[in-house]
């Protein structure tokens, strides 16, 4: 049996419609594993679940706003009629918001407290709310497993992205506090991590690193010039990690920030 084997794990994916996402679900089903899907676009969940179905997988979907404990809740509820227990939880989603934002041209007084409040709001109770709901469906096995996501924004802070960067620090500390306290109160089956992806293109970001044209704005030559890979991510070059960390081969490993980041992180820049 191999050590990364993932058959018949049932896993929970939040934010699973995303571009990340999306290629994570359809990893995870392909690997043998019983794929839920939470989104809050009816339409685009039905079509990723289609996908999956149409390529021999095992995927249901849901609906929920990760941010509304009543709605996650009521998933919850329908996913435990449905499936009894669920073994992992992967906080896909989440996200940068443009509001949330410092320009060049702005000041810190310029700033939105409501765009930080909303954008802390989805990336950390909205990784928060599922963790505490879907730990419920993790204890009878006595055994769980959450992977959050966070960002190279959150160890050190980017200019520019506030918001997003306070929420995915928060993360860190959430990933690491969750790590001893399911530990503690729950026994050493129960863990949790975080994925640190580095920079990926994807709608979120892709007018803040490429122009019209496709060159390289500014800032994406910075990134690219502080990558010792020189590239932006592939969604692919996720599944590994997240293959890993689903997996027994990861069952001694809690508490971590991984980074898959091309090096990003390890960089000073000189
Ligand atoms: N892309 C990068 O370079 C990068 C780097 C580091 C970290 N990350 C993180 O990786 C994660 C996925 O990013 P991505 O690039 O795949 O983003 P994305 O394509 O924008 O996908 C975000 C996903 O989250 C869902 N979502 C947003 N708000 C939600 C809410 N309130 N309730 C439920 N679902 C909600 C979206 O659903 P709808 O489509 O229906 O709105 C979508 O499925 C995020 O946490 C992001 O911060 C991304």
């Amino acid at each position: 049996m191999s050590l990364f084997q993932l058959d018949h794990k049932k896993i929970v994916i939040t934010g699973a419609t995303g571009v990340l996402g999306e290629t994570i679900a359809l990893h995870l089903a392909k690997e043998g594993a019983q794929v839920i899907i939470i989104g809050r676009t009816a339409s685009k969940v039905e079509k990723l679940v289609d996908q999956i179905r149409s390529k021999g997988g095992n995927a249901d979907g849901y609906l929920a706003d990760v941010t509304s404990e009543e709605q996650v809740k009521n998933t919850a509820k329908q996913i435990k009629n449905h499936f009894g227990t669920v073994d992992i939880l992967i906080n896909m989603a989440g996200g940068n918001m443009s509001d949330a934002v410092v320009q060049p041209h702005q000041t810190l007084a310029d700033l939105s407290t409501e765009a930080m409040r909303k954008v802390m709001e989805l990336n950390y109770q909205g990784t928060l709310i599922p963790s505490k709901v879907f730990l419920e469906l993790m204890l009878p096995k006595g055994q769980g497993n959450i992977i959050n996501i966070s960002s190279m924004a959150a160890s050190r802070p980017m200019t520019r992205v506030a918001g997003y960067a306070s929420a995915k620090a928060a993360i860190d500390n959430l990933t690491k506090w969750l790590a001893v306290e399911l530990c503690q109160k729950h026994g050493e089956f129960f863990r949790v991590n975080a994925l640190a992806p580095g920079f990926f293109l994807t709608e979120q970001n892709r007018s803040l690193l490429t122009e019209n044209d496709g060159s390289l704005t500014q800032r994406g030559n910075q990134i690219i010039t502080h990558t010792p890979m020189r590239r932006f991510g592939e969604p692919e070059d996720l599944l590994g990690a997240v293959q890993w960390l689903c997996s027994d081969a990861s069952k001694f490993v809690s508490g971590t920030i991984i980074p898959v980041d091309g090096g990003f992180s390890a960089y000073s820049g000189v």
